[in-house]
């Protein structure tokens, strides 16, 4: 059983999307120790003893990561396939580089497919957040 069917199946975290499945897309993105992968080419007993966060553990209790607020005033979630591991990927990178560029901010998400092709919203949404 890998990562992702894990958090979706057994343990009902459906905000992990599965597209597919073979470590192309980036929608499986969790961060593992803080790293993001795709939980799609984890396998589950490899996360013993580690930590993962999915978007469910993102937010504060009753409230939106700062991410998430950004998301939403660039209307960077379209139809939203993507958004969890676009999020994912991003807190990554801002807890390593609060104050990343354009570049690389786009190379954060390289990993990260967007079908809806909404990029240009979902860095200026990241590049906010960072600056806030
Ligand atoms: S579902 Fe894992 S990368 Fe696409
Ligand atoms: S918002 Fe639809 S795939 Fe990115």
């Amino acid at each position: 059983m890998n990562l992702l069917d894990l958090l979706r199946d057994r343990l009902g975290l459906s905000g992990t999307k599965c597209g597919c499945e073979i470590g192309e897309c980036g929608a499986c993105t969790v961060l593992l120790d803080g790293e993001p992968v795709n939980s799609c080419l984890v396998l589950a007993p490899q996360i013993a003893g580690r930590q993962v966060l999915t978007v469910e553990g993102l937010a504060p209790e009753g409230g939106l990561h700062p991410l998430q607020e950004s998301f939403l005033d660039h209307d960077a979630a379209h139809c939203g396939f993507c958004t969890p591991g676009m999020l994912l990927s991003a807190k990554a990178l801002l807890d390593w580089n609060p104050r990343p560029t354009e570049g690389e901010i786009r190379r954060a998400i390289s990993g990260n497919l967007c079908r809806c092709t909404g990029y240009q919203q979902i860095v200026a949404a990241i590049e906010k957040a960072s600056a806030s």
